[in-house]
């Protein structure tokens, strides 16, 4: 069994393919970030603009998160520091977002001075880091008054055709020991705010995004996830007759030409405790 360490390995290696997880990843919905953006302190009328802020965003990957915050934040005068431990990622990212900063470092080591920072996020990539080690860089690293932010945008068990799919998966998790944030994330904010480093965590509202894709290409949106690049040939070989056979079932019911990928956006916000 993996173990945390190997855990720290596969989330690096998981996400060499940086080109897939570009295709096939949704984008984050404006709304939550927008709501986000003035819950940090980034935005907002009370916002004095004439101060330059800096936020911080760790496991930034190809800039899905960053460019929806940078768009946000275009006019905010707030400087963004983005930050992946990948080689890979850092490049896909500057070809997405050459104005963007990207420094190569993973969330144990941050390469930013004390009480530097006003704020960080940590967009579906918490539940990579080595808990204690990140949490204590990210203290070290937010101003007095900093504050924190973990996001995720997972894959909607609500939705009928994607429960099995889901269902299937599940164990795999369990198996190869690695951290579902659909079925974790409660238990890592409850971490974070148990911590003592950071303030109780409060929850923002949850925002649905609902994508049309065609049949044939939603298999690569779930290619995507760690656990299914983690798994054996064989174990990807059932996952993908489970599939085929799911959707075909769910296509011959509803007669529907595209399928609804829905995706929930889970924001929480915590303040660094001195
Ligand atoms: C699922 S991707 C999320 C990327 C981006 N934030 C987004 O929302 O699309 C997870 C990212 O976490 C990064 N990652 C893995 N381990 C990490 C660590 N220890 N510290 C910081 N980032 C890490 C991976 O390289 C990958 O880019």
């Amino acid at each position: 069994m993996a173990d945390k360490d190997d855990e720290a390995l596969l989330g690096i290696k998981g996400f060499k393919d940086s080109k897939h997880y570009e295709q096939v990843r949704p984008d984050y919905p404006k709304e939550a970030v927008e709501i986000l953006m003035n819950k940090l302190g980034l935005l907002g009328e009370y916002r004095d603009k004439a101060k330059q802020l800096t936020v911080l965003e760790l496991g930034a990957g190809t800039g899905k998160f960053t460019r929806v915050m940078a768009s946000v934040l275009h006019d905010a005068n707030v400087r963004i520091i983005a930050s992946d431990p990948v080689k890979e990622m850092c490049e896909q990212f500057k070809d997405m977002l050459p104005d963007i900063e990207i420094k190569q470092f993973g969330a144990e080591n941050i390469d930013a001075p004390e009480e530097s920072v006003h704020a960080v996020v940590a967009a579906s990539c918490f539940h990579w880091f080595k808990f204690k080690e990140s949490i204590d860089e990210i203290h070290r690293a937010l101003a007095p008054d900093g504050k924190f932010a973990v996001a995720w945008h997972f894959p909607s068990s609500q939705s009928i055709w994607m429960k099995p799919i889901c269902d299937f998966l599940e164990p795999l998790y369990e198996k190869n020991c690695i951290t579902w944030p659909l079925l974790h994330h409660e238990q890592i904010i409850n971490r974070i705010s148990l911590s003592e480093k950071f303030s109780c965590g409060k929850m923002l509202p949850n925002v649905l995004t609902k994508l049309q894709v065609p049949p044939e290409k939603v298999f690569n949106h779930f290619s995507s996830y760690s656990v299914v690049v983690a798994a054996s040939d064989d174990e990807k070989m059932k996952f993908k007759k489970l599939f085929d056979e799911t959707i075909k079932r769910h296509i011959s019911k509803t007669r529907e030409n595209n399928l609804t990928v829905v995706h929930t956006c889970t924001v929480c916000l915590f303040e660094k405790i001195i």
